[in-house]
Order: C-alpha cells, then sequence, then structure tokens
C-alpha cells in the first residue's frame, strides 16, 4: 500500500469533522450525520486512490452514500479496503459533547472483517496490556491480569464502559473489583483507542457497542500495538442471517485484533469536539483549525496533524 494514503485521507476526516463541528449542539443527530457523511464522501472522490468501502454508512438499499461496497477516490492507483465512520458520536456532536472523532481506516483487499451492522462485545487494551487478556473470562478475571501486568493494583485500574442499561451486570462486577469506571454516553472507537495513551489514564475498555466500529477501533490498536477481542452480538434471528450472508461461519467466534483488522493497516481520524487524545474543530474568522492523528501498523508511526483552513481559498465541504 502507498504509504502516504493514510496523509491523503486525513483531509476526508478533516473535510468530514469541520462540516459537522458546523452544526454541533444543534440536537439534530441527522443533520451532524449528513453534514459528515457528505463531505467525507466529496472530498473522498477529490483524492488519487481506488477505494471500496467495506464498513460504512449501511447497506446500498438504506444509505445513499458512503455504503458497503460504493468505490470512493479518483479510482487510480492499488485497489484498497476502506473502514469508514464519517462522524462516531453523533449525538456527541449533536449534544456539543467531547469525544466525537471522524476517521478512516484503510487496508488491502479482504483485510477487514466484513462486519454487519449488528452489536459487537469488546474488550481493549493498549499496548502494555497486550496479551494479559481473555474476553471469554470474567470482567474480574481481566482486571486481575491486568493489574499484574502494569504492576498494580485493580483499584489503581480505569475501565471504560459505554453507559447502557445492556451493562448493568458488567458494571456491577468491575465496581465491585474495586477498579474505578469511566461510564460514556456514546463514542466507544475514542474509548478503544483511549486504553493506549497513557495520559487518558483509561486501562481498558469492556462491553457491547456497534461492530463496525470494532473493526475500526480494532485497526487504530493495531497501529498502536493494542489489542481488542471481540465477538458479535447480534439481536435476532434477521441480524444472524445477514451476518452469515456477509460470510460469518461462527456467530459466536472470538476475533483477535488481527482477525478484525489483518495485515498493513492505515488508520486516521480528525477530532471533532475534543476529546481524550484529539481537539475538537475550532473556527475563526474565514476558516478553521483541524487536529488529526495518522498511524500506521506497519511502521508504528503515529503523525498528529494540526490543520488551518481558509474557506476563502479553499471552501469548506459544507459550503
Ligand atoms: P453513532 O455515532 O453512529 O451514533 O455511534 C455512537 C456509538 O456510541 C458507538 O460508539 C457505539 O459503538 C454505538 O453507538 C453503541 O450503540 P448503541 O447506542 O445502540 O448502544
Amino acid at each position: 500500500m502507498d504509504r502516504n494514503l493514510a496523509l491523503e485521507v486525513v483531509r476526508a476526516t478533516e473535510a468530514a469533522s469541520i462540516a459537522a463541528a458546523r452544526v454541533m449542539g444543534r440536537g439534530d443527530n441527522h443533520l451532524a450525520d449528513q453534514a459528515a457523511v457528505t463531505a467525507m464522501r466529496n472530498s473522498l472522490n477529490s483524492i488519487p486512490f481506488s477505494g471500496t468501502v467495506v464498513i460504512g454508512e449501511g447497506e446500498r438499499d438504506e444509505a445513499p452514500m458512503l455504503y458497503i461496497g460504493e468505490k470512493v477516490g479518483t479510482g487510480t492507483g492499488h485497489p484498497v479496503d476502506i473502514a469508514l465512520d464519517p462522524l462516531e458520536g453523533t449525538t456527541l456532536t449533536a449534544h456539543g459533547q467531547p469525544n466525537a472523532l471522524s476517521v478512516i481506516a484503510i487496508a488491502e483487499d479482504g483485510c477487514f472483517l466484513h462486519a454487519p451492522d449488528t452489536y459487537m462485545d469488546k474488550l481493549a487494551v493498549g499496548p502494555r496490556a497486550k496479551g494479559a487478556i481473555d474476553i471469554t473470562q470474567s470482567p474480574t478475571w481481566n482486571l486481575k491480569q491486568v493489574a499484574k501486568i502494569k504492576k498494580c493494583e485493580v483499584s489503581d485500574l480505569t475501565a471504560i464502559i459505554l453507559d447502557r442499561p445492556r451493562h448493568e451486570d458488567l458494571i456491577q462486577e468491575v465496581r465491585k473489583s474495586g477498579a474505578r469506571i469511566r461510564l460514556i454516553s456514546d463514542g466507544d472507537v475514542s474509548a478503544a483507542i483511549s486504553t493506549c495513551w497513557k495520559e487518558t489514564g483509561i486501562d481498558i475498555l469492556f462491553g457491547i457497542g456497534g461492530a463496525p466500529e470494532g473493526v475500526i477501533a480494532a485497526a487504530a490498536l493495531r497501529c498502536v500495538g493494542g489489542e481488542m477481542q471481540a465477538i458479535l452480538k447480534p439481536r435476532n434471528q434477521g441480524e444472524i442471517d445477514r451476518a452469515k450472508k456477509m460470510g460469518v461461519k461462527d456467530i459466536h467466534k472470538v476475533y483477535t485484533t488481527e482477525e478484525l483488522a489483518r495485515g498493513d493497516v492505515m488508520f486516521a481520524a480528525t477530532g471533532v469536539t475534543t476529546g481524550d487524545f484529539l481537539k475538537g474543530i475550532r473556527f475563526f474568522g474565514g476558516g478553521a483549525s483541524t487536529h488529526s492523528v495518522v498511524m500506521r501498523s506497519q511502521t508504528g508511526t503515529i503523525r498528529y496533524v494540526e490543520g488551518i483552513h481558509h474557506f476563502d481559498r479553499k471552501p469548506p465541504y459544507y459550503a
């Protein structure tokens, strides 16, 4: 893969973030999502590459843009698969809350799990705890393992968990173990990645969130050297059938980080609202500033990109 591709597609995460941030706090999820999707698609289609969306906005019949199977880019160069989420944290953006991102991951053809639009149970840790976790074991067992490898007490650890009724038992168990908890209203891609940044103070992610988001988070963790384990959690027979149609043979399978995102993976994300590892969009008269991260699994290089955008010279994609 062209090593500069991630530096190219960061233009698209920047465009999507600027568009979504423009309508931050309006309380309108659809407006924010549409703004991000349109901007990302228009931007992607101006980039000289040949991408196929494998994780996107949904099936062709339900998503008019960036649907699974859609070709993006100008169509030149080596073909690659794209896993994207123009706005990860739609409600966060609509409410002006932290940790909304725009993300794109890239890999060679067939290297991303073709995840159905269902739920996924996820367990994620940063590089220091890689190899210590097992999703088939209890949260308490996993916390003890992470504490052991980090040479601390379970009570020194912080788990991040989506605040959902389905996690009631999980939250009770983690509380009982003595670990601290950060409950979040949305955004488990950012949450999974936050386990890899020491400054966030987050040690482990537990819980069920979107399956497509799981693949995107795994791509990021591959680049940073963290670990994710996951099991699909379809809610009904329809979702099981859909998963099977997408090539899933064993619905109870435990996926490793590499099975979610294989090979040489690149990842780009731009902050929409300020979060644990990215600053949000700042607007100024006639422009905006962006803060992005660009990473690659092969080299482990992590680049932060600060962008200053002048709308009189290059109009934003929402204009
Ligand atoms: P959206 O930005 O698409 O709304 O997703 C936000 C999110 O919180 C994800 O980070 C997470 O994986 C998923 O939704 C959880 O789904 P649910 O809100 O149904 O529990």
